[in-house]
């Protein structure tokens, strides 16, 4: 049996939420799913659809990462395959739901009966190989789902959403890694410590009127918010031409909103469409995006 976790978009709040400051992050599916054998060989992940393995020792993050997960659940002797149904390095939380799907079927593979606590203690083990410095909003969303305002003190708030909520997620096709887009930030900080700040409080009340318009089904209300973030986001040096593009498209589609999610430099833009979703997906197919359309908030 197979063990599964969800990948997430961030709806409002990626970045500051590093420092400190709220973010709204709702989860997807479907995310990872992974299965655990005894094996008498070193630790190993084979992952498909790459067609790559990793082992501890090789070298690699991967097989770092593994390694970590091993130390945090105490556990070797075993091999995982696991399946993607979400681009590697997209801002998707690709990696948080690789590693809590593997904690996961570890642990249903010795009969651990791992509590929740447990797997995201292994899942952020595993997560500090990538990023260094995880909010841990993609972990935490990997294994709880749902939706909800994440800070790194308090951890998820869930938001009660009286109805699904649909997203247009576009993939830019460009890649940067999470750690050097926290990296960036971390520089422009360092180069304006005040103005960061209030960037930073700027987006935590996007969030926290995000979360009200989110509760109370006002997507338009939203849409705006999040337009707004994009222009935050931008102004911390993580955007890049063709998310700016992207995001134009999908507005002038009649999008009510439209940013960047994840860590950014690359990777993917979400849309809230509203009743335009067809010509937003036809705006982003002209440029040639891979999209895709996806419910949250889904009980
Ligand atoms: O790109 P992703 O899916 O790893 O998301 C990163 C989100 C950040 O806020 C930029 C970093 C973090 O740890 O929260």
């Amino acid at each position: 049996m197979s063990s599964i976790a969800h990948g997430k978009v961030i709806l409002l709040g990626e970045h500051s939420v590093v420092y400190g400051r709220p973010c709204l992050a709702a989860a997807i599916a479907p995310g990872v799913e992974a299965t655990a054998r005894d094996s008498d060989g070193p630790v190993s992940l084979h992952v498909s659809p790459w067609q790559c393995t990793f082992a501890v020792g090789d070298g690699s993050d991967l097989g770092r990462a593994l390694d970590a997960l091993s130390q945090a659940l105490g556990v070797t002797g075993f091999d995982l395959d696991a399946v993607m149904h979400l681009p590697g390095g997209g801002g998707l939380g690709s990696s948080a739901s690789l590693g809590v799907a593997c904690a996961r079927a570890v642990s249903s593979l010795r009969g651990l009966m791992l509590d929740h606590e447990a797997v995201l203690a292994a899942a952020l083990a595993w997560e500090k190989v990538f990023h260094g410095n995880p909010s841990g909003v993609d972990h935490t969303l990997a294994a709880m789902g749902g939706v909800g305002v994440f800070t790194k003190a308090e951890g998820l708030r869930r938001l009660d959403v009286r109805a699904p909520v649909r997203l247009c997620i576009g993939d830019s096709g460009e890649r940067a890694s999470t750690r050097d887009m926290v990296a960036t930030v971390a520089r422009v900080r360092e180069m304006r410590p005040e103005a960061s700040e209030k960037t930073f409080d700027a987006i935590a009340s996007l969030v926290r009127n995000g979360a009200l318009a989110l509760e109370a089904g006002d997507l338009r209300g939203l849409g705006e918010l999040m337009n707004l973030n994009q222009a935050l986001l931008a102004s911390l040096m993580v955007s890049t031409e063709r998310l700016e593009a992207m995001c134009r498209a999908a507005r002038e589609a009649g999008a009510y909103g439209a940013k960047l999610t994840g860590a950014g430099g690359g990777g993917c833009v979400i849309a809230l469409a509203g009743p335009n979703e067809r010509a937003v997906l036809d705006a982003w197919e002209a440029l040639g995006v891979r999209a895709k359309v996806v419910e949250v908030g889904a009980s």
